[in-house]
């Protein structure tokens, strides 16, 4: 078993050129499957798809089977525990296939394995792993993969630090219109309830030369949407000043390009130039997701967040000073160590006060290494779910009430596909990221189509093409 620590310079694309030639060599036509199980973020979802990339360079299959996977990967995240039982549960369901199909490789990856002790456990705990290693050694994934193939015993490769190889890594996009291009790794923030800093490392801005470059080539090949994804977009950093407005400036002269999104902000660093984008920038949606994690200055300061309410509701007030509407999205800790009754009112006043299109609620999640979670006064399970169950209630009323102004009106609805709940309709999103669910027949994906809104709901609108 090998674990790298601080190893640098680990490849180089000859190296790794190499190694997906090897492996091709050994597994064209085969006719072997992969099958990858996504846990977590955004983040996650898009190193799969480098993951995917890379297999079929190798000649491997897609299946949505795993039982007739001959390599099965799982892509971890740790930011709330209930995600890390998951991962535990589902790789110890495979020890059956395992012992049926000794030659099933199977791998584990991703968040978790960047975890103290994390990586050597798995092995430990479920011998019939065969591969082991963290988000600093994705590019790394076709030497490790050979090295699996030809040894008994687990391969585990985790080091703490990155040097992104993007450029070299192929991807396998998901969708044929919509695509994720990451403009920064890691994040500096160390909010005090969070692991993504210890496990995603320190921020790094990519290049802008080498992003636009990235979404021209996008553009050319027919994708209409682009999903800027950091930790934390707003604190992009490119070479000579160049900060995140004028990536989105940049990027909104592409052509071929008609909407653009990015995800996450921190509050902390939105500022007003980023703010005018949305008017500046005639293909920036109209929808920003600005996580508030509380409503509640006293816990807001325990959070390490750098804001206070006021803050924060400075900003939603020269947002919805702009000539149009955008949607706001947030994210919401409940029972946060300390949190009283007061504070947690708070931010039900908040919800109130601000009225999101949407909230993304979770319990509070004891993070091992974070020093929130060596605070003394944990607040009980009984207490954060009776919490979460509120915010939810409350928030659902909201978001229907929000959508209620939609209903008689023609949005413009970008289609992703046919419904995923009904086959008879189709589905797509509007410019403030809401899903509409819509009768039509025979629209390709990518196809711009006004509908106009007959139902609505907290999570999603219903229409009529017109
Ligand atoms: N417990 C619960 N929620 C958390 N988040 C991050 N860390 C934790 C934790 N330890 C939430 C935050 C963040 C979102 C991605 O996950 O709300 O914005
Ligand atoms: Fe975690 Fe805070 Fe960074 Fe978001 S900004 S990833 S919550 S540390």
């Amino acid at each position: 078993m090998t674990v790298g620590e601080h190893r640098t310079n680990l490849n180089n694309t000859d190296d790794y050129l190499l190694n997906i030639e090897k492996l091709a060599e050994r597994i064209t036509g085969c006719d072997y499957k992969y099958h990858i199980i996504t846990y977590g973020c955004q983040m996650n979802v898009y190193d799969s798809e480098k993951l995917a990339g890379m297999l079929e360079n190798m000649g491997y299959f897609q299946t949505e089977d795993k039982n007739e996977a001959d390599i099965i990967l799982f892509n971890t995240c740790c930011v709330r525990d209930h995600a890390e039982q998951r991962v535990y549960g589902n790789i110890g369901m495979l020890k059956k296939q395992k012992i049926k199909n000794p030659n099933l490789l199977i791998g584990v990856c991703g968040c978790m394995m960047q975890q103290k002790g994390v990586a050597e456990g798995i092995v430990k705990k479920f011998p019939f792993v065969d591969l082991v290693f963290g988000t600093h050694n994705l590019h790394e994934f076709p030497k490790l993969l050979l090295e699996a193939l030809d040894t008994a015993h687990a391969i585990v490769e985790v080091s703490e630090h990155g040097d992104q190889k993007e450029n070299i890594t192929p991807i396998k996009r998901s969708s044929r219109i919509s695509s994720w291009v990451t403009i920064m790794y890691g994040c500096d923030n160390f909010c005090s309830y969070c692991i993504v800093p210890y496990v995603r490392g320190r921020e790094q801005s990519r290049n802008q030369a080498e992003i636009l470059l990235e979404i021209e080539n996008l553009a050319k090949e027919g994708f209409r949407e682009v999903f800027l994804l950091g930790q934390n977009v707003n604190s992009y950093k490119g070479q000579d000043d160049y900060l995140f407005h004028d990536l989105l400036e940049d990027i909104n002269k592409v052509e071929g390009i008609e909407r653009i999104r990015f995800i996450s902000s921190h509050p902390k660093d939105l500022s007003p130039k980023l703010i005018e984008a949305f008017e500046s920038c005639d293909k920036l949606c109209e929808h920003i997701h600005l996580p508030i994690q509380s409503g509640s200055d006293l816990v807001l300061e325990k959070m390490n967040r750098k804001y206070t309410r006021e803050d924060y509701l400075k900003l939603i007030h020269r947002i919805r000073n702009l000539s149009k509407p955008i949607a706001v999205t947030t994210d919401i800790i409940a029972g946060f160590p300390g949190e009283t009754e007061r504070d947690f009112e708070d931010t039900l006043s908040l919800l109130e006060e601000v009225r999101f299109d949407a909230a993304f609620t979770f319990m509070y999640s004891p993070r091992k290494g974070t020093p929130a979670a060596e605070l003394a006064d944990q607040t009980e399970h009984y207490v954060k779910k009776k919490r979460l169950d509120l915010l939810n209630k409350t928030q659902a009323e909201i978001s229907k009430n929000i959508n209620q102004k939609y209903k008689d009106m023609v949005l413009e609805v970008m289609v992703e596909g046919v419904s995923k709940n009904n086959a008879d309709m189709f589905s797509g999103r509007t410019r403030t990221n809401k899903l509409v669910n819509f009768k039509a027949e025979n629209l390709l994906p990518g196809y711009m189509a006004d509908v106009r809104i007959t139902t609505a709901k907290a999570w999603t609108l219903e229409g009529v093409l017109v």
